[in-house]
């Protein structure tokens, strides 16, 4: 494994479930963290928690192209590069088609899909020209197999998936590397709004959950983890 200390780590989403772990395992090993979340309040109290000045966090809307226009400049005031950017943002509208609304589509692939190709034409020509780079992204199992009522879900994941895929192919020549994670069921706020009968009990706990991208933000450079599964042990299989 490689150390996190010192790198230049952009966390989108660090205000979630996921995100925030995920924050204070990165901070703990040492790395130069730039946190954004939706909500300013839990921004900065996560900031204060960890010990990071105001001008580490961004508040951003992913479905904002502004705000995430000011997120590049306001991170790249801070650090002259960016090593790694992981993505822990999004949302889950899981609903049957006959409740599903064109908004609700609309919104699912707002952040789930355009935001994170907004993220991309920012950063990823950067990594490109320093010749170096990680992106982490998180499609969740859903972005891999189907469920029931997630077609908006699934689409924007599904989407991320292809979309990502296609610029590993399009940075083959360069240092930049990818990896996908593929998450079954978190134990997250995520979970909170949407109505299906769960057993949050039985899902990974969102500390292994931020466990697992720490652990992938240190892949050594001569190699990726181009794909981690890591799913609930009651659904082993995919
Ligand atoms: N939990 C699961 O079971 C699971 C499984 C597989 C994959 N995933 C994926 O893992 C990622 C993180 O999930 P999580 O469980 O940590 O979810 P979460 O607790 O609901 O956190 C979602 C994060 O996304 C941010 N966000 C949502 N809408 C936004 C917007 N319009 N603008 C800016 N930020 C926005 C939230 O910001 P605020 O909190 O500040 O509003 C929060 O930081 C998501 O991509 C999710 O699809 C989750």
């Amino acid at each position: 494994m490689e150390s996190v200390k010192g790198k230049k780590v952009l966390l989108v989403g660090a205000t979630g479930g996921i995100g925030r772990r995920t924050a204070a395992l990165l901070r703990q090993s040492g790395a130069d963290l730039f946190l954004t979340g939706r909500n300013a309040d839990s921004l900065s109290v996560l900031a204060s928690e960890l010990g990071l000045p105001a001008n580490q966090t961004a508040v951003v809307d992913l479905q904002d192209p502004t705000s995430l226009d000011q997120l590049s400049v306001s991170f790249f005031a801070v650090f002259p590069h960016i090593d790694v950017m992981v993505n822990a943002s999004g949302i889950g509208i899981i609903k049957p088609l006959e409740q599903l609304e064109e908004e609700d589509f609309r919104r699912t692939l707002d952040i789930n899909l355009t935001a994170p190709f907004r993220l991309m034409k920012k950063f990823l020509p950067v990594m490109k020209q320093a010749g170096k780079g990680l992106v982490i992204h998180i499609p969740g199992v859903l972005g891999k197999v189907p469920m029931a009522g997630a077609a908006a879900y699934s689409a924007s994941k599904y989407g991320l998936v292809g979309m990502m895929q296609s610029l590993r192919e399009e940075c083959k020549r360069t240092q930049v590397r990818f990896t996908l994670i593929y998450l079954g069921g978190v134990d997250s706020p995520f979970w909170d709004g949407i109505d299906l009968r769960v057993q949050r009990d039985k899902m990974i706990v969102a500390e292994e959950a931020a466990k697992a991208i720490w652990f992938l933000c240190q892949q050594p450079a001569s190699g990726v983890v181009s794909e981690m599964v890591l799913q609930p042990f009651n659904h082993q299989a995919i």
